[in-house]
């Protein structure tokens, strides 16, 4: 059995005054069994822990491949356990654009992460031309190749699938677009960690998740949660989304 989770990206959004989301959040989901995971900016991880919780996990944006050293900006691993989180977000289409981050450079990252005692959420996705060019499985399948670990957990690893067209447009693929990834990632952990692990590492949705489409992208099958970007910044909204998430099937 899988535990659904429900993850915020804030990305380079939030100052201390936005800390009194994350104490709206707790306080509306001390009881929820969907586990809740917002990822803030460094700046806030620590300040967050006191607001966070129980309720609330915490994740890094990002991380080193290395365990220290002269990497100006950089912040590591084992950085992030320190302040306060027990996930990172890794290989996200922004920093693989923004950064020039590559499959191997994802896959060291996660490596770090996994060493360090995070679990990493692993982010893949196409663009609108590869989808278009019907190259979507082939690219899925080559990211999976490129950035996971030969050694990963149903604990430690989670994939967050997210077609790079769908960030922050407001549009999303359609529900067999979507299943079709989904199973296609089932299939191919299955193959790369054995059936025992191939089952259990979770496998996210993310790209213009909102409260009003929630509930129907949590019915596909092999969705186990989300990766939310705008709409995890407001706990109203993020909230009504982690209640769709719990309401869903199995
Ligand atoms: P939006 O939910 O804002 O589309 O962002 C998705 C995302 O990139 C989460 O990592």
């Amino acid at each position: 059995m899988r535990r659904k989770l429900a993850a915020g990206n804030w990305k380079m959004n939030g100052l201390e005054s936005a800390l009194g989301e994350i104490d709206a959040l707790a306080a509306a989901h001390k009881a929820t069994q969907t586990e809740i995971m917002i990822a803030p900016p460094a700046t806030l991880l620590s300040r967050m822990v006191a607001h966070a919780g129980d309720a609330v996990v915490l994740a890094g944006q990002d991380c080193h491949s290395e365990e220290s050293g002269a990497h100006t900006g950089d912040i590591s691993a084992a950085m992030l356990k320190d302040a306060g989180a027990s996930y990172v977000i890794l290989g996200h289409s922004e920093r693989r654009t923004d950064h020039g981050e590559t499959n191997d450079q994802v896959r060291a990252k996660t490596r770090a992460a996994l060493a360090a005692g995070l679990k990493a959420v692993v982010c893949i996705g196409e663009t609108l031309a590869q989808r278009e060019a019907a190259n979507t499985i082939d690219i899925i399948g080559g990211q999976m190749s490129g950035s996971l670990p030969d050694l990963a957990t149903g604990e430690n690893l989670v994939i967050a699938y997210e077609p790079v067209w769908a960030i922050g447009t407001g549009k999303i693929p359609t529900l067999d677009q979507i299943g079709e990834v989904h199973d296609f990632i089932r299939m191919r952990l299955e193959r790369r960690y054995g059936a025992g692990v191939g089952r259990s590492v979770r496998i996210l949705y993310g790209g213009s998740v909102k409260p009003d489409n929630a509930a129907e992208i949590f019915d596909v099958s092999n969705v186990d949660g989300a990766l939310v970007g705008g709409a995890s910044l407001k706990a109203k909204d993020f909230s009504s989304i982690i209640s769709a998430l719990d309401a869903s099937a199995d």
